[in-house]
């Protein structure tokens, strides 16, 4: 059995472009033997703060009731993540950049530690050994070019992650349901 996970964050319904993606890809990648667990972030996610913080980062033995639910909430997303071979991301871009719902997922998984630590080279990703797939939608990125978000935010997401293969497959399509373009295409490091 492969696990398999799916998020969107587009909260364009129905009209999304990068759902539509994200379904064909999941039905491209599944078989009678893969589990898909979906997590829409347009319903909801937590914001990281102060309090995030502290709970994250505090001694599990001396975490208050109120701290021990914060863990317990980032947990969820973090064994996910952690149980997942295989991510497929919807990527909308909003304003030339990620929607804030799918920065709060990665704020979520940032943890030192757990998802990653320093290193004599730099951060260093722990979840090894998983492929991903971004299905990136928008009205103005060029086809063609490297995959490379206008606030040069991808390379630093798949470095988090620590993808196997850092492979994009990108695809793009326009309003009409027409697809553009695709075809592999690999984040710089
Ligand atoms: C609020 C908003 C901001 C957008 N900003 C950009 C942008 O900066 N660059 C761009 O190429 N497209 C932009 N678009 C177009 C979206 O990227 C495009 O509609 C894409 O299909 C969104 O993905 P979705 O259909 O899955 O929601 C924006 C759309 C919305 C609704």
């Amino acid at each position: 059995m492969t696990k398999l996970l799916r998020l969107d964050a587009s909260f364009r319904g129905d009209a999304s472009v990068s759902r539509k993606l994200t379904e064909r890809l999941v039905a491209q990648l599944s078989t009678e033997k893969t589990e898909v667990t979906t997590r829409d972030l347009s319903k909801g996610i937590t914001p990281i703060d102060g309090a995030w913080l502290s709970a994250v980062y505090s001694p599990a033995e001396t975490r208050t009731d109120a701290q021990n639910e914060i863990v317990a909430q980032a947990d969820i997303l973090l064994n996910e993540l952690r149980d997942a071979d295989t991510l497929v991301i919807g990527l909308p871009i909003y304003n030339f950049g990620v929607p804030a719902a799918l920065k709060t997922w990665f704020d979520q998984l940032a943890r030192k530690g757990e998802t990653f630590s320093y290193s004599e080279n730099g951060p260093k990703g722990h979840l090894t050994g998983k492929k991903a797939y971004v299905a990136l939608s928008s009205d103005g990125t060029e086809l063609g070019r490297a995959c490379r978000l206008r606030n040069g935010l991808g390379p630093a997401y798949a470095g988090l992650l620590r993808h196997h293969r850092r492979d994009l497959c990108r695809r793009r399509q326009n309003h009409d349901g027409c697809r553009r373009g695709h075809g592999p295409c690999r984040i710089r490091d």
